[in-house]
């Protein structure tokens, strides 16, 4: 195993000796939030807006846990490596209770672990192939749970159609992926699912959104029918770990011309500028 070192409840460890109790709920449960903060060169990218999500998931799920961003960044950057891309993987669970009970336990202090890995960078010149499936999470998709159970299921099943990414379809209408959100080009026009609890608010999403207003690209937020996502020019997936990953081909028919969009191209270039401006 990797020995690198990790934060764990105020310690810094070797991964091998860092060790949860069989009673954390985190393991019980999935009873927990996370993040994934990337770092380029060393520096934490958009850490502002992971905190607010961080905050809010932590809200949302009632985990008692106030830390100021002077805090956090006393806990993450010690496990920042110089001239790297890495990513920050960020992770509260309630705690560790005396008996397994689905109530919450009383007096319970939350574990906080968080490690450093390097981002295998996914080429963005080639573009991807994905599956749409059907959309079976639970009805809080807004809040960044370590209950995964069924974006792995997803995601499992794309890959095992050489597929990258699953785009999840809700009652007609296209939510995000397995573990990303999805924009695509209609008419001319970017559009992305709007803001519900049926998506979590990307990070990366929310730059791009950005990018594009700021570039004159036209784009709404609104729902995408299952039908128009398959008559798109263009479909592109984005995350903090992937950045913009154009889709090519999807459920086994080209996507437009079957080759990477000049939207994916333009917002490519000014998501790499803009991340050398803000670091
Ligand atoms: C379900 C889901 N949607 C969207 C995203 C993209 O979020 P971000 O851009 O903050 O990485 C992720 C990231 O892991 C995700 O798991």
């Amino acid at each position: 195993m990797e020995n690198k070192k990790v934060y764990l409840n105020g310690e810094y460890l070797p991964l091998s000796e860092a060790k949860v109790s069989v009673l954390d709920r985190g393991f019980l449960f999935g009873d927990g939030v996370y993040e994934v903060i990337p770092a380029y060169f060393g520096r934490l990218f958009c850490f502002d807006a992971h905190l607010e999500r961080l905050n809010k998931s932590l809200q949302a799920v009632r985990i008692d846990l106030k830390l100021s961003a002077e805090q956090w960044l006393d806990i993450l950057q010690p496990l920042l490596i110089q001239g790297d891309v890495q990513y920050i993987y960020l992770q509260i669970s309630r705690g560790v209770a005396s008996k397994r009970d689905h109530a919450f336990p009383e007096n319970c202090t939350p574990t906080i672990f968080a490690m450093c890995s390097p981002i295998t960078a996914f080429p963005k010149d080639v573009g991807v192939k994905a599956i749409t499936l059907d959309d079976m999470r639970w009805e809080l998709c807004n809040i960044k749970a370590t209950t995964l159970l069924a974006n792995i299921l997803l995601r499992q099943q794309a890959v095992e159609k050489q597929c990258a990414e699953a785009i999840l379809i809700k009652n007609g209408y296209a939510t995000e992926g397995a573990a990303s959100n999805v924009f695509a080009v209609i008419n001319d026009v970017l559009v992305t699912p709007p803001k519900t609890d049926d998506i979590l608010l990307g990070i990366t999403r929310d730059v791009v959104i950005r990018l594009a207003k700021e570039n004159n690209m036209q784009l709404k937020e609104e729902p995408i029918s299952l039908g128009a996502l398959q008559d798109a020019t263009e479909i592109w997936m984005t995350s903090s770990m992937r950045e913009i990953l154009p889709v090519i081909n999807l459920d086994n028919k080209p996507v437009g011309t079957g080759q990477i969009g000049e939207f994916c191209l333009s917002m490519q270039a000014y998501f790499q500028d803009y991340k050398r401006a803000v670091l």
